[in-house]
């Protein structure tokens, strides 16, 4: 039986000082006896966020990284910083990395084995477009896109990673993916998985689905069986947060 797990991923907001206030007013009411939660803050969050959840089973979580260790990067946050920071996971080539910043399959695979040679557990962004899905591309490029990103990634590391299935269309936007949709794609992705490694490897792996999860949707989605969790922006800003990983109360 795979443990769910939901993260919050705040994308640019919070100060350092919001950040704190947040996470003292929501840790001591989330449950974390069976799930795994984890908070990707920005990156100046990160050690204040870090310093606010000692002693609590909630774990840190960065949104981004280089693929280097270290060197002539103006602006770029190295894995060194974030494992010495205490970060356990990374998102990886999410779709605004992807749109706004240029990132392509070739770039996320080399951060997600950058982040996994320092121990960091990558969170591994895929999804398509409405055009895409229209198109009826929605399975090939989900194919292209989980078996660039896992190149080279052997398969007892393979195992660990995290794979964050989000539609575009759905992020950000109030609209979800039915589960049934959303099942259907992580169903798919879990096969791929099971082609590049083996079922043992496809039964373990957890899928997340991401785009607007919120407390009303939250159990439907995550009771799904190939639904392992989810990757939560806009409400994980709030105290929603807390019902949404506490989706089965
Ligand atoms: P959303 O964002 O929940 O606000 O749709 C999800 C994400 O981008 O990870």
């Amino acid at each position: 039986m795979r443990k769910k797990i939901i993260a919050g991923n705040w994308k640019m907001n919070m100060t350092p000082k919001e950040a704190v206030t947040f996470v003292d007013s929501i840790k001591n009411i989330i449950d974390t006896n069976d799930v795994d939660v984890v908070f990707c803050v920005p990156s100046i969050d990160i050690v204040p966020v870090g310093v606010a959840l000692n002693g609590t089973k909630i774990a840190l979580g960065a949104q981004n990284m280089y693929f280097e260790d270290s060197g002539a990067f103006t602006g770029e946050i190295s894995p060194k910083m974030l494992k010495a920071s205490d970060v356990k996971y990374v998102i990886i080539g999410h779709s605004e990395r992807r749109a706004f910043f240029f990132e392509d399959n070739v770039i996320v695979n080399k951060k997600a084995l950058k982040a996994i040679s320092y121990g960091l557990i990558p969170i591994i962004c895929v999804g398509e477009s409405l055009k895409e899905r229209e198109n009826g591309v929605t399975l090939k490029l989900i194919d292209e896109q989980v078996r660039e990103a896992f190149k080279d990634i052997p398969k007892d590391k393979a195992s660990e990673v995290i794979i964050a299935y989000e539609p575009i269309w759905a992020i950000g936007t109030g609209k979800t993916a039915t589960a049934k949709e959303a099942d259907e794609v992580c169903g798919a992705i879990r096969k791929i998985i099971a082609l590049l490694y083996d079922k043992e490897t496809a039964e373990k792996i957890r899928i997340q689905y991401g785009g607007s999860v919120n407390a009303k949707n939250a159990a439907e989605l995550f009771s799904m069986g190939n639904i392992d969790g989810g990757l939560v922006g806009g409400a994980s800003l709030k105290m929603e947060f807390k019902d949404i990983v506490n989706y089965k109360k």
